[in-house]
């Protein structure tokens, strides 16, 4: 599929390599890590300064002012320097164009690590990142990492900026959507499924890309829920919730770190030596490279702690960040840093190295450029759309369903509504990363019922008013991203929309009605104070709902939204998050029962935005909410979740029982078993997410409440009954103590529950002792 360099070179170190890479036992898979650090020592040798720091930065494709003040034009260093990697390129023939740039006419003839946001998929798109953690399934995710990886390698984008792995506590964020939700035990999980299928293994495969773990670290905790807002986190916190699924990936093989833009404890992330050196490197031994988040370099000036690019450069470099991304600090201010004696070049080599090494194990210096006419095969896979769809399938959570409206019976129906401005959506069903690689055509909601019912049944579409952001979002302009608001209209536009989509529902024999948010709603800088259905979207359900029409009502959207009022009046409700390409069809296989619903929620679902931040493994407090007097931390509302974490509706129903733990005693140092049973007592098959939780009851801290530590999909057939089985050791039971400064497994009692969600019933407990 990759294809070799055509043209030859004869300087010194390319002969050497040359030498080196047509050896038959040397084929870039197979040789050693001594082999892999003694070529790029050998080519750094042969580099200058000012080469080596255009392999330490990473050029932005759309030629960023930024950069072109800092650095001059791309292609100018390029041509000039070479680079260590180009972003923002999603073009196969472009990619192709620079490579050649940088192979042919560099003095080095290093080749560039393309790197792109591959969040969830190229041409075929995925669920978003959240939804496809809603599975459950880790091993669905890592086969959908996988044909991302291979779809985007094959036009020669070597490096995807995923995963994302920020634990999100509050769904005021708008990236909450890019991470696997509020869990630190899933979270690790689903990172490092991603990892693996990304790389295709622990090392990067020859058609898979290099991984990149972000925002490292403590995104998620933004103040406020406030996208780049400061997080402040106490260390016992960012050792048991925020780090753990970066240790995950970086456990899992993960190449590269991506360091996040925010102020963590008052030092930049993209400065804080704490993460990138004494966390990541000495106390997990990384050995793969870090790259800032866009511009993060030049941002610590903004941030207030570097007093200019010189300064910027210094704290960032000396933290350890490898690489500069699209600022082009690097470039401008270390050779002067290098010349005043601050930095040396030693100092330099050894960060420039990982990089290297990086290019060097994965091929890329064999395999340079992607062969354009066979990745029309690779992007073109019809399986890789059937995995879309059964991805999608599992990715959508089935909220409510009063008296078993769903699934739909369509020879009892002669006519349906669609109704709503998500309903005829593509783009928005994609995400904001899924709307910015290549993407292959997208079946809307409306499309996917209208192919599931065929003409029997007559479905007629009403948009209803517009929805749109009331401050515009930046990347509005950013033409790849493709995203756009629906168009403001009139007062006199919105009503006539409205009207004509009540009088769509009376049509009708019953309405399914699409909301939420556009895509421009729920992702970077994309913040909410509040988590209503907006742009009258609610005044719609309710006056739709009021029609006595049945109605099932479809959310497309990156967070919880405040849907209290239908958690209450609308019988049947599908949380089916941004849903990717084959979104539409897979809501209608729900719907209509050609698959049962399987997903539960990573995310505790608010009652509205004055409750987050809202988790489920939060501490105990002296009067629990348990308590009949004191069950709010409100006056004016409940303080619990409208659906607990874990929450997930079938169309057949579970039961637990036979819960057993063994030895009721063990010592820190031993392991529990638990098994319980599962039993399918409804009369479909369905899959269960059979799932465990302890508590701590005390310790050298305060333990939460409840905290995930096990889980399972278990699929049944009617009347079916499987055992499931987990153990807890060390991974499971150890904990960061703020008071003892160490990990610990205490000598305590401890409750653990199984069920299917996190307010499961089936109770047992065990000890552990010295
Ligand atoms: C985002 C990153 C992304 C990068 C490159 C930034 O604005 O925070 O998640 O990978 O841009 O596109």
């Amino acid at each position: 599929m990759l294809q070799s360099p055509r043209k030859y070179f004869c300087s010194a170190s390319f002969l050497f390599l040359v030498l080196i890479i047509n050896s038959p036992l040397l084929n870039a898979q197979q040789i050693s890590e001594e082999q892999v650090t003694a070529r790029a020592n050998d080519l750094l040798k042969q580099m200058t300064l000012d080469e080596k720091i255009a392999q330490l930065s990473q050029l932005p494709g759309n030629k960023d002012p930024l950069f072109v003040k800092n650095a001059g034009f791309p292609e100018d260093v390029i041509q000039k320097l070479g680079a260590g990697s180009v972003l923002w390129v999603p073009e196969p023939k472009q990619i192709d164009r620079l490579q050649h740039l940088a192979v042919e006419q560099s003095r080095m003839h290093i080749p560039i690590l393309f790197g792109l946001d591959v969040i969830h998929g190229y041409r075929t798109i995925f669920p978003a990142p959240l939804a496809m953690a809603s599975s459950w399934n880790p091993k669905l995710v890592e086969q959908a990492q996988s044909v991302a990886a291979q779809e985007a390698r094959s036009i020669g984008i070597a490096w995807t900026f995923a995963p994302m792995v920020d634990i999100a506590r509050d769904a005021r964020w708008g990236r909450m959507i890019e991470g696997a939700g509020e869990d630190p035990y899933l979270g690790a999980a689903i990172a490092r499924a991603q990892v693996l299928g990304f790389q295709g293994g622990a090392q990067v495969a020859p058609d898979h890309v290099l991984a990149c773990m972000k925002h490292y670290a403590g995104y998620g905790a933004a103040d406020g829920g406030r996208d780049y807002d400061s997080s402040y986190i106490p260390e016992e916190l960012m050792w048991n919730l925020y780090l753990p699924p970066f240790k995950a990936a970086v456990d899992a093989g993960v190449g590269s770190a991506m360091s996040a833009y925010m102020d963590l404890n008052d030092v930049p992330a993209s400065g804080n030596k704490w993460l990138l050196t004494d966390v990541l490197r000495k106390t997990w031994n990384f050995k793969g490279f870090v790259v800032s988040d866009a511009f993060a370099i030049d941002s610590l000036i903004k941030h207030g702690y570097a007093r200019d690019g010189s300064d910027a450069a210094y704290k960032a470099f000396t933290a350890g960040l490898n690489m500069d991304m699209a600022s082009g600090t690097y470039l401008k201010y270390l050779g002067p840093l290098v010349q005043q004696g601050r930095i040396s070049e030693q100092q330099i080599d050894d960060m420039a190295r990982p990089i290297l090494e990086t290019k060097i194990r994965m091929g890329l210096f064999e395999h340079p450029y992607a062969d354009l006419a066979a990745s029309e095969k690779v992007l073109n896979d019809p399986e890789h759309l059937k995995l879309a769809r059964t991805a999608a399938q599992q990715s959508m959570i089935l909220l409510r369903n009063e008296n078993n409206l769903l699934p739909l019976d369509k020879s009892k129906l002669q006519s349906i509504a669609v109704i709503g401005p998500l309903g005829d959506a593509t783009i928005d069903l994609l995400s904001m990363w899924g709307s910015g690689t290549a993407p292959g055509p997208v079946v809307s909601i409306v499309d996917g019922i209208r192919s599931k019912v065929g003409s029997a049944v007559k479905v007629e579409f009403a948009h209803g008013p517009n929805i749109s952001r009331s401050i515009p979002s930046p990347f509005e302009d950013i033409s790849f991203l493709k995203m756009k608001e629906q168009p403001k209209q009139s007062p006199a536009e919105a009503k006539k929309a409205f009207d004509e989509a009540v009088a769509a529902a009376k049509r009708s024999d019953l309405a399914v009605m699409v909301l939420g948010e556009i895509d421009l709603m729920s992702a970077e800088s994309a913040s909410r104070s509040s988590l209503g259905l907006s742009n009258q979207q609610e005044q719609l359900l309710e006056a739709v709902v009021a029609t006595g029409k049945p109605v099932v009502l479809v959310l497309i959207n990156g967070r919880p939204l405040e849907i209290n009022w239908a958690s209450q009046h609308v019988p049947a409700i599908l949380e089916a998050w941004y849903p990717g390409g084959q979104g539409g069809n897979a809501v209608a296989d729900l719907l209509f029962g050609d698959a049962n619903p399987s997903a539960h929620l990573t995310v505790s679902w608010p009652r509205g935005a004055g409750e987050e931040p809202l988790y489920y493994n939060h501490n105990l407090t002296q009067l629990p909410e348990t308590d009949p007097k004191f069950k709010s931390r409100y006056l004016d509302a409940l303080s619990t979740p409208l659906y607990p974490f874990g929450y997930g509706l079938s169309y057949t129903t579970f039961a637990f029982d036979n819960l057993n733990v063994s030895p009721a005693s063990a010592a820190v140092s031993g392991t529990i078993d638990v098994t319980a049973d599962v039993t399918n007592t409804g009369k479909r098959e369905g899959t269960a997410v059979v799932q465990l939780y302890i508590h701590q009851r005390a310790g050298s801290a305060s333990r939460p409440v409840r905290q995930l530590k096990g889980f399972e999909r278990v699929t049944l057939a009617p009347g079916a009954k499987q055992t499931v089985h987990f153990t807890l050791g060390k991974e499971e039971l150890q904990f960061y103590s703020p008071l003892l400064k160490e990990w610990v497994v205490e000598p305590e009692q401890f409750d653990v529950w199984v069920g299917g969600d996190s307010t499961a019933t089936l109770h047992g407990e065990f000890a552990l002792t010295k």
